[in-house]
This record gives C-alpha cells, sequence and structure tokens, in this order.
C-alpha cells in the first residue's frame, strides 16, 4: 500500500511557507499483529501546530524534522491486526499527516458516524469546541446580565465561545478580521456586536462604544494589541481566559505592551492561561452539554472544508491570513456512511 506524507521540512521563521512543507510518497510496510492500517478522510489545521514546528521548550514536544507533521485526524480502518479495532471502525487520533497510516491502536478513540457528521469530531465536538467550552464556563465563569468578549471570534473556538455566552444570558461582542465574519457573527450567530479589527483605527474607542458597562469576561485567542485595547476596559473581578496568542505565533522578536498588571490590580481581575487538556476530567460533561445545545437548534456550527490532501499546507497557511470561518478542515477521501 502506498501513502503520501507531508513532512516538516524546515523550522519556519517568522510565517511559514510553502517550503515549510514537504510532499512525499512511499510503499508501507505490512501489518504487524496487533496493527491497524488507516485511511485518512478528514485531517484538522489547527494554529497550535505553528508552536511545534519550532523546537522552543513548549506543553507538547516540537515537530521532528523531516518527519509527518502530527495532528488531528479521522479515519477509516481499512485493514485490521487488532481484535478490538476492527475493520470498518472509524476512529480519532493524533496521527501523522498520510492518506494512509500503520497505528497500533493507542490513542485511538472510536467515533459513531451515526451520532453526528464525522468532522464534528474535529471541531464542535472535539478539541475546539471543548476548549471553548471549558474555557469559557469554568475560567470566563459568565453570568447572565454580564459582557463577554471575544477575539478570533470567527474562528473554530470563538464561533463556540460567543454562543455559549448567548446561552447563559451575556452581552456578547467579537472581535474578527472581515466585514463578512462581522455579519456572519451578528446575523447568523447572534452576537450582540461585532468589530472588524482590521478595517478599526480605533479598536479601544469601538470596544468602549460596544460595551458601555465594561467587559466581564474576556475570551482571548489573539492576544498583542486587540488584548491591549480590551483590558482597558475591564471591570472590577473580570475574568480573562488565555486561550491562545495567535497573533503573536509568528513574531521573530519579543513584542512590547502595555503592562496589565496595574489593570489586574485594580479591578481585582482574574487572568488564567489554560490548555484545554487541563480540564480532561470534566471532557464527559463539556462534550454531553454541546451535542445536547446542537441538538435543541442553539448552538450553530460552521467549518470551512478545503478538498483534497494537496491542501494542507495552505489550509494550514490560511489560518494566519484568517481564510476560515469556523473549523478549518481538509477532506482526503470520503467516507460512504457520512
Ligand atoms: N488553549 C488551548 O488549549 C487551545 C485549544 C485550541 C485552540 N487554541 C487557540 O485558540 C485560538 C483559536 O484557535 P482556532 O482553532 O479556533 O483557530 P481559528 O480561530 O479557527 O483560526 C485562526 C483565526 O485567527 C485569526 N487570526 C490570524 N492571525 C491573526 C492576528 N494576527 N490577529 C488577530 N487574529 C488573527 C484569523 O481570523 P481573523 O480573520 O479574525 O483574523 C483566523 O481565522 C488560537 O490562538 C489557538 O492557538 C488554544
Amino acid at each position: 500500500m502506498k501513502t503520501r506524507s507531508i513532512l516538516l521540512n524546515e523550522r519556519p521563521k517568522g510565517l511559514p511557507t510553502e517550503s515549510t512543507f514537504k510532499f512525499t510518497e512511499e510503499e508501507l510496510p505490512e501489518l504487524q499483529d496487533g496493527q491497524v492500517l488507516l485511511k485518512a478522510f478528514y485531517i484538522s489545521v489547527d494554529p497550535y501546530m505553528r508552536g511545534r514546528m519550532s523546537d522552543a521548550k513548549s506543553y507538547v514536544p516540537p515537530y521532528k524534522l523531516h518527519e509527518p507533521i502530527m495532528g488531528g485526524i479521522v479515519a477509516e480502518v481499512t485493514e485490521s491486526r487488532n481484535s478490538k479495532l476492527p475493520k470498518g471502525s472509524v476512529v480519532l487520533g493524533n496521527l501523522p499527516w498520510q492518506t494512509y497510516s500503520i497505528s497500533d491502536g493507542r490513542g485511538l478513540t472510536p467515533v459513531d458516524p451515526n451520532i453526528a457528521p464525522l468532522s464534528y469530531y474535529l471541531g464542535i465536538l472535539g478539541m475546539p469546541g471543548l476548549t471553548a467550552y471549558c474555557g469559557l464556563l469554568f475560567i470566563g465563569d459568565p453570568k447572565p446580565g454580564e459582557t463577554v468578549v471575544v477575539s478570533g471570534a470567527a474562528g473554530a473556538v470563538g464561533t463556540v465561545v460567543g454562543q455559549i455566552a448567548k446561552i447563559k444570558g451575556c452581552r456578547v461582542i467579537g472581535i474578527a478580521g472581515s466585514d463578512d465574519k462581522i455579519n456572519y457573527l451578528k446575523e447568523e450567530l447572534g452576537f450582540d456586536e461585532a468589530i472588524n479589527y482590521k478595517s478599526t483605527s480605533d479598536m479601544r474607542g469601538a470596544l468602549s462604544a460596544a460595551c458601555p458597562d465594561g467587559v466581564d469576561v474576556y475570551f482571548d485567542n489573539v492576544g498583542g494589541e486587540i488584548s491591549d485595547a480590551v483590558y482597558s476596559l475591564l471591570n472590577n473581578f473580570a475574568r480573562i481566559a488565555v486561550c491562545g496568542q495567535i497573533s503573536l505565533y509568528n513574531a521573530t522578536s519579543q513584542p512590547m505592551g502595555p503592562r496589565v498588571e496595574p489593570i489586574l490590580l485594580k479591578t481585582k481581575s482574574l487572568m488564567k492561561g489554560f490548555i484545554v487538556s487541563d480540564y480532561a476530567d470534566r471532557f464527559g460533561e463539556a462534550a454531553a452539554g454541546l451535542a445536547g445545545w446542537i441538538q435543541e437548534g442553539k448552538l450553530k456550527y460552521e467549518e470551512t472544508i478545503a478538498e483534497g490532501f494537496d491542501q494542507l499546507p495552505h489550509a494550514f497557511l490560511g489560518l494566519f491570513s484568517g481564510e476560515n470561518i469556523g473549523k478549518q478542515l481538509v477532506k482526503v477521501a470520503g467516507y460512504s456512511g457520512s
């Protein structure tokens, strides 16, 4: 069986480019006892992967040079020598960017194609959805009537954060990078206000107008100057969930900004960074909550799906120019049952 792979070709300095990636093709070996052959259906591209392309110390080890990039993939078992994963099972795993791969089954989670579309397991019912739920509810702790601001609002995490905040009875303001996204947030998802940071010259003024009662919860997906503008509007006892800092992931020098500590002190605010896996013991509750709201029609879900394995580098790079609305995925092969 031949497989196509995408390897990390070089460690990017600044924004990755097409030459960060290298396509190869090779013959896979015969399956050993305990192994399965996996055919990839959907491959997730996520901003955190940028961090793994560098060799700086982080909460996950860096990708190895000249080895396949790894990430969230939904795949089908097409051959099996593992009795726990029979042929035809569909699984979710952290797998190599390959059209076909071999696994010993460890770390694979079976998923049920009859419960939800397979792509949802990489989005709203997967890591991004759990991140939104846990970060907003367990750190942000939004109360009815409070003002919640979310940056990166039109992405995989942000769209879910804003909608949960609306379900909790909050006034919700989203920040995103195009007029289409702003319209989508307000018209489709019911955000109270949304601000296009790319066309707004005075972010603090725009936020101040959108948040007449100040900001009680800030769910930060982007960091940098957008966050600086939000901090100046924090209310007493505000909560800031630091989820992502995408505006800084490609920085080549140490970014400078106003110091936030005096604001945190004066407003007695809580600012907490988190990684979704910190809340693994609450994923059951979170997944049930998300699934329930989807079934009740309270939580809408958007995906941007690129077609074909060749599109992976482009889809990943598009995260940094904001090409996606909702969760960005790449569909590598079709699943006849979904
Ligand atoms: N802590 C955790 O466990 C955890 C888990 C998942 C994700 N995250 C983080 O959460 C954030 C969102 O992740 P996601 O998967 O939902 O991605 P996403 O929002 O679906 O995609 C990234 C979005 O970021 C925006 N963006 C890119 N460069 C930007 C910049 N310089 N300034 C402001 N916005 C920029 C773009 O939208 P615009 O058009 O609006 O610019 C783009 O669509 C990321 O920072 C990610 O690393 C953290």
